[in-house]
């Protein structure tokens, strides 16, 4: 287990039940994800189901979590894989149900196996089903059987659930504020993958690949016992930084090239996701460090509306105002054509060179859950959300010029992203990422250290 007790688990499933109880109470059930053929009888490497592992910390496949919260009681239940000597001689420990009840405080669990002939009785006579239906096609079929079970009792007095509520919409909200052992677990993530940016600029040469720069990524994330990139990693030299989910990595850096690199590790389960902007040769030019600049400055507006009480798109809107401001006074954007800020912003002209939001919710998952607006499911007013402590956010502006006739040539195949991982506290932000190196100059004096 992680730097979280089972105490953190089983307070977690509480809370959920007593949502549930609210509801009139119920039989939640979260599976883990499937393992997933890669080719012929290899399996990608597993990964559980974040909403899974929010509520239980176990890391095993063919696993579900059940939760019982009827109105006199409360049980948390654990179906997992039964230990098996033959098995674990070739793959590895399996805790078994004794086992696993026991380190992840379950009140009962039982082998997977059996879980089509134990699920029926816990149905029975339940008031809500919390599920989240068409995301495990498989198990929505045996749920479906488990129903027809339980229906099959009507003449004796039984009855299936009458409602059924996405249970996925309750946990959004949970894991949108983070406790004090995810935002350390954050942290460290985030810690670990600045480390591994300020590496990969050491290491720059030109003539390099970019792959040998997600090679000294990749090294720094394991040899800090992160167990793997959290998303694919994007390592963009020259005109590939500007396509937005570029992630070949195989192209030859030349002199001169701006290498864009988004790149974060997952660490017990949590993302990081930081995105820097290098000259490889360790010196900006004029013109790159011009749009650098300005990228710079929309981030550090963003990062101004990174506090409680603001709403979530306010970073967006002050981030899209200095970089519009910035195409204009750069001529990347012709006053002439386009006129002066307020209408630049209106016609969405500065999308030529700024196409993509500024930041996303980061968690378990690299786009982590949790609604970005109120109301989301009501059909008339939908404000977005406000920011609130324990929020984690990632701000993320950048300028991405492809060559064009209108567009003066200094500035053609730049690519810019700046993205850092923001905590929201009571008072304000903590940025996560806040150890990588940013400035020009802290990157230039970076890149003049030793590898
Ligand atoms: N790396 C994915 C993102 O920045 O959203
Ligand atoms: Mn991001
Ligand atoms: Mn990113």
């Amino acid at each position: 287990m992680s730097q979280a007790s089972h105490l953190h688990y089983s307070a977690r499933r509480q809370q959920l039940m007593s949502l549930m109880q609210a509801q009139g109470g119920g039989v939640a059930i979260i599976p883990t994800a499937r393992e997933l053929t890669r080719n012929n009888d290899n399996t990608f490497p597993f990964r559980h189901d974040s909403y899974f592992y929010y509520l239980s910390g176990f890391t095993e496949p063919e696993a579900v979590v059940v939760l019982v919260a009827n109105s006199n009681e409360q049980t948390e239940i654990l179906f997992c894989r039964e230990k098996n000597i033959e098995h674990e001689i070739w793959d590895g420990f399996r805790y078994g149900p004794a086992a696993a009840q026991a380190e992840f405080g379950f009140d009962a669990a039982y082998p997977i196996a059996d879980i089509n002939s134990i699920m029926p009785s816990l149905l029975s006579d339940a008031h809500t089903l919390f599920y989240s239906n068409a995301t495990e096609p498989h198990l929505d079929n045996q749920v479906q059987q488990w129903l027809q079970d339980v229906r099959a009792k009507n003449r004796a007095g039984i009855s299936a659930p009458a409602i059924t509520v996405d249970v996925r919409c309750l946990l959004d909200e949970m894991r949108l504020v983070k406790d004090s052992v995810e935002i350390a677990t954050m942290q460290r993530a985030a810690s670990i993958s600045g480390a591994a940016h300020a590496r990969a600029m050491r290491a720059a040469r030109p003539g390099q690949f970019e792959y040998e720069l997600e090679a000294e990524l990749l090294h720094e994330f394991r040899r800090n016992g992160a167990q793997s990139p959290a998303y694919g990693s994007i390592v963009a030299a020259g005109a590939n930084a500007c396509v937005l989910h570029y992630q070949s990595n195989q192209a030859q850096i030349q002199d001169g090239d701006l290498v864009l690199i988004d790149a974060g590790c997952e660490f017990d389960s949590y993302a990081s996701d930081i995105t820097r902007t290098f000259p490889v040769n360790g010196k900006f030019t004029p013109a790159q460090k011009t749009l650098y600049e300005i990228v710079l400055a929309a981030q550090s507006a963003a990062l101004a509306c990174a506090k409680p009480g603001a709403r979530y798109m306010d970073g967006h809107h002050a981030a899209v105002r200095v970089l519009t401001e910035g195409m204009l006074n750069t001529g990347l954007l012709n006053k002439h054509e386009v006129g002066s800020v307020d209408d630049a912003i209106a016609s969405l002209a500065y999308r030529q060179f700024y196409m993509h939001g500024t930041g996303h919710w980061l968690g378990l998952d690299v786009h982590d859950v949790g609604l970005y607006r109120e109301n989301q499911n009501i059909a008339e007013e939908k404000p977005y959300r406000r920011l609130a402590a324990g929020m984690v956010i990632t701000i993320e502006p950048g300028i991405y010029v492809r060559p064009a006739e209108n567009v003066p040539q200094e500035f053609w195949n730049i690519g810019i992203r700046i993205e850092d991982d923001m905590l929201i506290t009571s008072d304000g932000h903590i940025n996560l990422s806040r150890d990588t190196p940013k400035t020009v100059s802290e990157i230039e004096s970076e890149m003049r250290q030793p590898q």
